[in-house]
């Protein structure tokens, strides 16, 4: 059993890992309508993964005999000045998410609630490897500056990227 307290966070971060999803389905679409379709994939299945999270704070409040309450989704931004800025945008928002996936843990230990703490570990590992890869995009977008082609080429890079749906779990 949860305390209200935990439940109350582990929902809090269920409608922030929503939000992220949502921010980046917009991001996607602004980097669609610049025809840079490899930046578009990129952003689409981070957005699809930012959903995984979602479902795995669903389960496991859920698992722990929970409430999972849902509540409103904040919208996001529209537009962004290039395709750097909104890289830059992910890299602060994923910084971010680093900061609240912490002070879930240290809620978890205050509470004395081993179990979420261990569930929150994976969220951990995972905000290093999410804060990694999207600094190296943003890394290469400053390495070319305006090298010419040097979007064309990036964009060409990002379009291998591909979407690896997690086991089935829950129900
Ligand atoms: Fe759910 Fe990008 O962290």
């Amino acid at each position: 059993m949860l305390t209200e307290k935990m439940q109350t966070a582990l929902n809090g971060q269920l409608n922030a890992e929503l939000y992220s999803s949502y921010l980046y389905l917009s991001m996607s679409a602004y980097l669609k309508s610049l025809n840079l379709n490899g930046f578009a994939n990129w952003m689409r299945i981070q957005a699809q993964e930012e959903l995984v999270h979602v479902m795995k704070f669903y389960d496991y409040i859920n698992e722990r005999d929970g409430r999972v309450s849902l509540t409103a989704v904040a919208a996001p931004p529209n537009e962004w000045d290039s395709a750097a800025a909104a890289f830059a945008h992910v890299y602060e928002h994923e910084q971010k998410v680093t900061r609240l996936i912490n002070q879930l843990v240290n809620l978890a230990i205050s509470e004395k609630d081993h179990a979420s703490n261990n569930f929150l570990q994976w969220f951990i590992s995972e905000q290093v490897e999410e804060e990694a890869s999207v600094n190296a995009v943003v890394q290469k977008l400053k390495l070319m500056g305006d090298a010419p082609g040097g979007l064309f080429i990036i964009d060409q890079e990002l379009a291998a990227r591909v979407f690896t749906p997690p086991p089935a779990t829950g129900e």
